[in-house]
């Protein structure tokens, strides 16, 4: 049964009838709420219906305000051209599977999301992964791949993330940039957790590192930091201009509804017109990070607003662990056990966001102290299929 969260969109929620402080939702900045938002996605629904246009991008579906929207995220993210995505899971799997052929090979960090492994299934050629973040093991397979297209005649594409959804590090963009002086390839950054939530002007993980205009191939999500669905493509010109004749998801699919478009418009002008709210959001950040760390907590190497802790402990531990922060404590985050996470570890992920308050992040802070004590004194490894932890 998948747990049912109701109730507005808020870091206060109902679970199972019970209020819940919640650190599991995705919008970052807060834009899920708020009114100007609200009203745009009504007056847009009101006003053109979620039918139009019909058709695919290539066909029919053609609009100035999907193309004002692409024109508007190119600006913003730096690059010359963007274009729309229909869910950014599918968008990515099939930028892939348009961006090589049989010829090229892909070199990718081990951590990538789902879109990035399942875009991989479709390539016909070799793909060589390199140990999340090990610049040294990426320089062996850039070898090897510069090798094999030596033969083939074919190109190499790297494929990282920006923000690693999961535990919050960043990529290492710099240095997978700097090889570009030694090797030939074009780098494909997913920047899902990274769009609206990072760099001077939330412009992403490439703005915060300072190499936004060294990515070849930007890709971000509407579904986070923009509280909304789709995503899009930024690139050069001729790159742009060969997806859109080449992307399965795009022109065997319907394009995205025009209130999802204007939702999506008037969000990327609060992003960009309201540095208040990510400043509110890295206030929240701040706070919970630190206090966590002080209490002892191990965030592992987050650098952005994802925030994982990492405990010690197998599946009984992490049951009684969820169930205590649930139904004592009113506490509401996602968890993570073994495949994702070495056996014996277990990793709650909180998700501030700009809504939270500061009482919101002492609260959860001394939650998850206590937490700790508890795990420390062995109170979760006895029998609490059923039973909470008092
Ligand atoms: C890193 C990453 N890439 C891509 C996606 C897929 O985005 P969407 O939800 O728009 O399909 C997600 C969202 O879960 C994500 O975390």
């Amino acid at each position: 049964m998948f747990p049912k969260l109701e109730g507005e969109i808020a870091p206060h929620m109902i679970f199972r009838g019970e209020k819940v402080l919640t650190w599991s939702l995705n919008n970052y900045i807060g834009l899920a709420n708020h009114p100007e938002v609200r009203a745009e996605d009504a007056k847009a629904s009101k006003d053109w219906g979620l039918a139009y246009p019909m058709g695919a991008r290539i066909m029919s579906g053609q609009t100035s305000k999907h193309e004002e929207l692409e024109g508007k995220l190119a600006e913003f993210v730096g690059k010359e051209r963007a274009y729309l995505l229909n869910y950014g899971y599918m968008g990515m799997t099939s930028i892939i599977d348009s961006l090589v052929n049989r010829n090229d090979v892909i070199v990718y960090d081990s951590e990538s999301h789902a879109c990035i492994l399942d875009g991989l299934r479709m390539h016909m050629g070799k793909r060589y992964v390199f140990p999340h973040n090990n610049i040294e093991n990426l320089e062996k397979q850039l070898e090897r791949a510069s090798r094999l297209i030596e033969k083939t005649g074919g190109g190499i594409l790297v494929i990282t993330e920006g923000v690693f959804g999961m535990a919050g590090d960043l990529g290492k963009l710099k240095e997978i940039i700097a090889l570009k002086d030694k090797f030939k390839f074009r780098l494909l950054v997913d920047d899902a957790h990274g769009f609206g939530t990072m760099g001077k002007t939330g412009a992403g993980t490439g703005e915060h590192l300072g190499v936004q205009n060294k990515i070849d191939v930007y890709f971000a999500t509407f579904a986070k930091a923009m509280a909304g669905i789709g995503g899009f493509v930024a690139s050069d010109e001729d790159v742009v201009d060969y997806l859109q004749y080449n992307m399965r998801s795009q022109i065997y699919a319907k394009s995205l509804p025009m209130p999802v478009v204007i939702g999506s418009l008037k969000r990327l002008e609060l992003l960009k017109g309201k540095p208040e709210l990510k400043e509110k959001l890295w206030t929240i950040v701040r706070a919970l990070q630190k206090g966590l760390k002080k209490n002892g907590l191990d965030l592992g190497n987050t650098e952005s607003p994802v925030t994982p802790v990492f405990l010690k402990g197998g599946l009984p531990e992490a049951t009684g662990i969820t169930m205590d922060l649930r139904e004592n404590y009113g506490i509401f985050c996602s968890i993570v056990i073994y495949p994702v996470v070495p056996k014996d570890v277990i990793m709650l992920r909180l998700i501030p966001t700009a809504d939270h308050t500061l009482e919101d992040v002492e609260r959860t802070i001394n939650a998850f102290s206590e937490v700790k004590k508890k795990l420390d004194a062995g109170k979760y490894s006895k029998e609490i299929k059923t039973q909470v932890v008092k």
